[in-house]
C-alpha cells in the first residue's frame, strides 16, 4: 500500500470515530430521554454516513496547523445540517426516496412529521453546539463568524434556495450553467463551510477568505458531479440510496445532459481546475489534497 493510501486510511478511520463519538456526546448531553423527537435525530445522523464533511473539517485543520479539539464543533454542527438536509431532502414532497444510507429514510423508519421535526431540531441543534462557549481558545468574534457564515450559507442564498430551484426544474429542460449554479447552491454550499469555518480560526483570516470559499465551492458542484455519475454506474446496494433516482424522477443531472463519458471529462476538467486551486494554497501535499481525491474516486 503506498504511503499516501496509508495516511488517507489511518486519517478518516481516526476522524470517523472521532466525529461519531462527538455526535453521541451531543446525543447524550441533550437528550434527556423527556421527548422522543430524538430517536428519529439519532437514528439520522448515526447511521451509515460516509462522514466526508467532517473530514474535510480535520483536514483543513490540518493543512493550517490547527489542533483537531478546536474544530470538533465545526465539524458536528456542518453534520447534523448535512442530515438534516437529507432527511428533508428524502420527503415524499421533494426526492421522495426510501432508502438512505442503506436503511429506510427517516419518514419510513419513523413518519412524516417526526422526519420534518427531526430535520428542524437538528438544525437548531447545530447552531447551538456552533454558538457555545466550550473552548477558551476560540474567540467570541469567531463563533459570531461562524454563525453568521454558516447561517447565509444553508439559508436563502444557500442549501434552501439550491433545494428550491433543483424541485422547481424537475421535468425541465435546463443547460450545464443552471445546473452548476444550482449544484454551487444545494452542495457546495455544505463543502465550503468545511473549509471557511476551520479557516476562520487563523491568524490571517479573512485575507483568503475569497480563495477558500472558490476552493470550497468548486470542491462541492465536483461532489454533486461524481454523485451524478454514481447515480448511473452504481447499483442502489452499494450506494445506500437508490440508482438511478434522477431518471426516475425525470431529474435533470450532468449525465442527462452530457452521457456518463462527457459528464466523466467534465468532471476530470473541473478536477484540474480544482488542482490547480489547491496547489496555490500550498494545500496540494496535505491530507485536504487525498480527502478530496478521495470524493473524485469514491465508488459510492
Ligand atoms: C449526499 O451526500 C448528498 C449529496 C450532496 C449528493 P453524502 O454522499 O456525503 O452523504 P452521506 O452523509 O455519506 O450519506
Ligand atoms: C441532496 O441532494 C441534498 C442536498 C444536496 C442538500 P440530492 O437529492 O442530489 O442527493 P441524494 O441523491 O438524495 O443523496
Ligand atoms: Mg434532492
Ligand atoms: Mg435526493
Amino acid at each position: 500500500m503506498s504511503n499516501n493510501k496509508t495516511n488517507f486510511n489511518e486519517f478518516r478511520k481516526k476522524f470517523t470515530e472521532r466525529i461519531q463519538n462527538r455526535i453521541e456526546d451531543v446525543f447524550n448531553t441533550y437528550g434527556d430521554g423527556s421527548c422522543n423527537l430524538i430517536e428519529p435525530m439519532k437514528y439520522s445522523c448515526l447511521n451509515g454516513s460516509k462522514y466526508v464533511r467532517s473530514l474535510l473539517v480535520y483536514a483543513t485543520g490540518s493543512a493550517l496547523n490547527l489542533d483537531p479539539e478546536l474544530l470538533d464543533q465545526p465539524a458536528v454542527a456542518i453534520e447534523l445540517t448535512h442530515t438534516y438536509t437529507l432527511i428533508h431532502d428524502d420527503l415524499p414532497c421533494m426526492d421522495d426516496d426510501d432508502i438512505r444510507r442503506g436503511s429506510p429514510s427517516c419518514h419510513i423508519a419513523f413518519d412524516e412529521s417526526s422526519a420534518v421535526l427531526a430535520g428542524d431540531a437538528l438544525q437548531s441543534l447545530a447552531f447551538q453546539i456552533l454558538s457555545q462557549k466550550k473552548n477558551d481558545k476560540i474567540s467570541h468574534e469567531t463563533q459570531l463568524n461562524w454563525v453568521n457564515f454558516f447561517s447565509n450559507a444553508i439559508g436563502l442564498r444557500g442549501v434552501a434556495g439550491g433545494q428550491y430551484l433543483d424541485l422547481a426544474i424537475n421535468n425541465k429542460d435546463v443547460d450545464l450553467k443552471q445546473l452548476e449554479k444550482i449544484y454551487t447552491l444545494k452542495t457546495g454550499n455544505l463543502i465550503a463551510p468545511c473549509i471557511m469555518l476551520p479557516y476562520m480560526l487563523c491568524k490571517n483570516y479573512p485575507e483568503y477568505s475569497k480563495e477558500m470559499l472558490e476552493l470550497g465551492l468548486s470542491l462541492g458542484v465536483c461532489f454533486q458531479i461524481k454523485d451524478d455519475l454514481l447515480g448511473y454506474t452504481s447499483s442502489s446496494e452499494t450506494l445506500g440510496k437508490t440508482s438511478n433516482k434522477d431518471e426516475i424522477r425525470n431529474q435533470p443531472n450532468y449525465v442527462k445532459l452530457l452521457g456518463v463519458d462527457e459528464a466523466q471529462k467534465k468532471l476530470n476538467e473541473q478536477k484540474d481546475f480544482f488542482n490547480t486551486k489547491l496547489k496555490n494554497l500550498d494545500f496540494d501535499k496535505t491530507i485536504f489534497a487525498e480527502i478530496s481525491n478521495y470524493i473524485f474516486e469514491r465508488e459510492f
